[in-house]
């Protein structure tokens, strides 16, 4: 017992010696140094910072590991709305990390890659919706975005919604105007087949997500013929009607964990596999395959690593900063979706 203390102390000291000294120098290289321990190095930064961890079910294992809450894009949206942390680490992607600094205008929201982006995102560049809004003012559209896009989209958008609660903000959008849904059009027809209700929808997409083909579903269905596929809105039409259950990432962990079956074909990003697994251990989770392979890596969610959340602690950067106007006016959708949703 007595050497255990001594031993602990021993490094500790070690720790807080490789601490000093790189912010000495500036080190940014979070190399474990003196068996330095790189996620214990992380968590006595957060607790330094007083920060919170944020992580979305696509990032690596050892990033969901250490998170302080892990889920979906709902779930994250009301975590970073209610926390009392001086910090908010997300680590997802860059409209995450945005919506977190949107709903928290006084607290420093950090991301550790700046480059952590979104295809899906990029293909609604605010300028564009606005003049596409402009040229069909006759249409007095009700904008419903998915969160999956920038503030400034945010900020022209009469309410957000993300897959875990989009037929909910479809049904609850005012009967009388038309709808302009963006920036997913698979999520949008999906969302129309569940209400029945017509929208225009923006034609963007997810890069991962339309890599599942129907064949590539049909195939492994046919090698797991007892196992469900349960598939991500984002997916396409062919792929959502070959799937047992289509829902967001969060919805996966309850839809896996009671159901009688004993295996699952995942047809998401392959992050999910490890919060599934974790969660529910007795079960087997298969990734659902695209045409090429097995492995439904999100590269901009793949950005984040253990060395770059602790370098963006140490430093407190990248930062989500916002031109103020914007941000206040992204806020009012955000706030609406939270409200509506709870
Ligand atoms: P969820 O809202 O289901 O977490 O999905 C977010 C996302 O980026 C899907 O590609
Ligand atoms: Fe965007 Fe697709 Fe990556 Fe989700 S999986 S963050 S929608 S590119």
């Amino acid at each position: 017992m007595e050497t255990h203390v001594l031993v602990e102390g021993r490094r500790r000291e070690a720790w807080k010696f490789v601490r000093e000294s790189r912010r000495a120098r500036r080190d940014v290289s979070a190399m474990p140094v003196l068996g330095v321990d790189l996620t214990e190095e992380i968590l006595i930064l957060k607790r330094e910072r007083n920060a919170v961890i944020l992580a979305h079910n696509y990032q690596a294992r050892e990033i969901q590991e250490l998170a302080d809450f892990v889920g979906d894009s709902l779930g994250l949206s009301y975590r970073a709305a209610e926390t009392e942390a001086d910090v908010i680490v997300f680590c997802g992607v860059h409209f995450m990390a945005e919506t977190a600094k949107i709903v928290n205008p006084t607290k420093r929201v950090i991301l550790p890659d700046l480059e952590a982006g979104c295809s899906l995102s990029d293909s609604c560049p605010a300028d564009k919706l606005a003049a596409h809004l402009h040229a069909h003012a006759e249409k007095n559209y009700y904008v419903i975005a998915y969160i999956n896009c920038s503030a400034g989209v945010k900020a022209l958008s009469d309410v957000i919604c993300t897959s875990g609660n989009a037929v909910k903000m479809v049904e609850r959008a005012p009967k009388d105007r038309n709808i302009l849904f963006v920036p997913d059009e698979n999520l949008g027809a999906w969302v129309m087949e569940q209400t029945g209700r017509k929208m225009d929808l923006w034609k963007g997409h997810c890069y991962v997500h339309v890599e599942f083909t129907r064949d590539s579903i049909e195939r492994i269905r046919r090698d797991h013929p007892d196992a469900p596929v349960v598939a991500h809105p984002e997916c396409t039409f062919a792929v959502r009607l070959l799937a047992d259950e289509v829902c967001s990432t969060e919805k996966m962990i309850g839809y896996c964990r009671q159901s009688p079956a004993q295996a699952f074909v995942i047809v998401t990003e392959s992050g999910m596999l490890h919060r599934l697994r974790r969660e529910i251990p007795g079960k087997t989770f298969i990734a659902g395959p695209t045409e090429h392979c097995a492995c439904a890596d999100c590269r901009y969610m793949k950005k984040n690593t253990l060395e770059k959340l602790h370098d963006c602690l140490l430093h407190l950067a990248p930062e989500i900063v916002l031109p103020e106007a914007v941000r206040a006016r992204a806020e009012v959708p955000i706030r609406r979706m939270l409200e509506w949703s709870a």
